[in-house]
């Protein structure tokens, strides 16, 4: 693992939405250099940026036409590795958002493998061997291609999948996962990998990472096999780059496939979900997180701990305050929910992710129609604010030119009004991450041990090494004797607070607390 990932957070940025400088109305390379100062100041040190390659965007940007061209909209190739240089120099790494399980329709390999006659490619996506002939089980296509089959897809209709064989071979057109083309299919995308990690880029994000092989047994055995080999590469060739698995299983991510790092997603149940995601039957929020749900910690803990234990040592879990898929959690949190969120995310083991625009609570815009492919997805996806000037700082364009309409609200926040407010969300984000970077016991790899979980009450302590956090999301103010905390009060002072919260010989909490010990 790179040791560089041990204080390491990372920013994500949708490069559509982040910053404009050449007046087109969709973000750009230069606007994200331009900001690298913005994000260094924040505390994030790593940046992870979606798709940014030629495409067709039907699937903003997941649909890739060339692995290896940087997407005209946003700038030249040049231009992406002087992003990388920027960034570099000023101390932040970079993962672009490496889409191996499909391309776009649009993409020569898979217009070469469509093409009737057999060639060098016919093998690198999933075809069956007739065009009546459906692929059982996946979606797929007919009655598109001059082949005389039909195609797998991977995701939406514009995705092909591509080859990496089967784990159980049933038809006479599946492949083996161990034959040529399904190998030929895996090589190829290292030399995708080669060639950005060769010009600055310090590894990936990599979507829907388990969805490789098919047909796989319930560990994923195969595309794990595959993933370990990509990490010997790696190890071999690159042994500072970086990979986080779009897979939100750390058991088989880190253990079996030996990523770095893995997502914990907002998938129903998980420990993530529980924190701050979970809805009661009128669709309104009551997670551990939520004032006044009632909910204790643990949920959290019994999908968490077991999960953190186990894989401890081969990987992190990224905990991440959103992301690109999404819904926001403002306005469905309020700003002291999500500051104690946000601090306990920014606390945890692991590696933590923070979505940008999330610093300063940016809303959620239910109401925006699909863009991109986005569907329920767009309202998450909205140009970053920055500042009170047009289309709030984001592009110098037409409203009617910009990529996503910006937030019109007349109290819409921006960076200039949250660094403005004292006691805003954006300082507390600051504040944590500075005490995180000075404090390797608050980074990846200190030991998390619950300390006081009660049953039955909204209140959890949790130890990171020799620190203690305590987390007090109730509407009631607690107070616990050093006793209830195993005696880990004496000595200790308060490195960072939200709400009230005192430490004496007892450890108060009031309303909708936090407290660093
Ligand atoms: C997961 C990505 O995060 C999502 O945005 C995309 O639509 C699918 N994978 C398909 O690539």
């Amino acid at each position: 693992m790179p040791a560089w990932l041990k204080d390491a957070v990372f920013y994500e940025i949708y490069p559509q939405s982040f910053q404009d400088t050449n007046g087109d109305g969709i973000g750009d390379f230069a606007g994200i250099i331009r900001r690298l100062p913005y994000i260094r100041d924040l505390g994030c040190n790593a940046l992870w940026i979606n798709p940014c390659f030629d495409s067709p965007f039907k699937d903003a940007g997941y649909d890739v036409r060339d692995y290896q061209r940087a997407a005209p909209r946003y700038g030249t190739n040049e231009d992406l590795f002087r992003l990388f240089d920027e960034a570099h120099r000023l101390g932040i790494r970079v993962l672009l958002d490496l889409v191996p399980g499909h391309t776009s329709e649009e993409h020569p390999w898979f217009l070469e493998s469509s093409k009737a006659e057999p060639n060098a490619l016919s093998d690198r996506y999933i075809w069956t061997d007739d065009w009546i002939t459906g692929v059982p089980g996946y979606p797929y296509i007919g009655g598109e291609a001059p082949r005389n089959g039909t195609y797998m897809l991977n995701f939406f209709k514009c995705q092909p999948a591509l080859n990496y064989g089967w784990g159980t071979v049933t038809r006479s057109w599946q492949t083996p996962c161990d034959a040529p083309e399904a190998i030929r299919t895996r090589e190829a995308m290292k030399d995708v990998m080669r060639f950005w990690l060769d010009h600055g880029c310090d590894g990936f994000r990599v979507d829907m990472a388990s969805s490789l092989v098919k047909a796989d047994d319930a560990k994923k055995s195969a595309t794990c096999r595959i993933w370990q080999d990509v990490r010997r590469m790696l190890d071999a060739e690159y042994p500072e780059a970086a990979m986080v698995a779009e897979w939100s299983d750390p058991d088989q991510a880190l253990t079996g496939a030996r990523f770095d790092m893995d997502f914990c997603l907002d998938h129903p149940g998980n420990a993530y979900h529980m924190l701050c995601r979970v809805k009661n039957d009128r669709g309104a929020n009551c997670s551990f997180i939520k004032a006044g749900s009632g909910a204790d910690a643990q949920a959290f803990l019994a999908e968490y701990l077991p999960r953190y234990e186990r894989t401890r040592a081969d990987g992190y879990i990224s905990f991440i305050t959103c992301n690109h898929d999404t819904p926001r959690l403002s306005p469905e949190l309020t700003e002291r929910e999500r500051k104690l969120l946000f601090a306990m995310l920014f606390t945890l083991p692991g590696v933590p992710f923070l979505y940008y625009g999330d610093e300063i609570g940016m809303r959620y815009q239910p109401q925006l129609p699909s863009k991109e492919g986005g569907y329920t997805r767009t309202g998450t996806r909205t140009p970053m604010q920055w500042d009170g000037s047009r289309n709030l700082g984001f592009s110098e364009a037409g409203a009617e030119q910009l990529y996503l309409p910006v937030d019109g609200a007349p109290d819409a926040p921006t960076v200039q009004s949250e660094s403005a407010r004292a006691d805003s969300l954006f300082h507390l984000v600051q504040e944590v991450l500075a005490l995180r970077h000075a404090e390797p016991d608050l980074q990846a790899d200190a030991l998390f041990r619950p300390v006081y979980a009660p049953a039955g009450r909204q209140l959890l302590v949790y130890a990171r090494g020799t620190r203690l956090v305590a987390v007090n999301p109730s509407c009631a103010a607690v107070r616990l004797t050093a006793a209830e905390l195993g005696g880990e009060l004496s000595g200790r002072r308060l490195l960072l607070t939200v709400g009230e919260a005192g430490c004496s010989d007892v450890l108060t909490l009031g309303a909708q607390s936090l407290a660093i010990l």
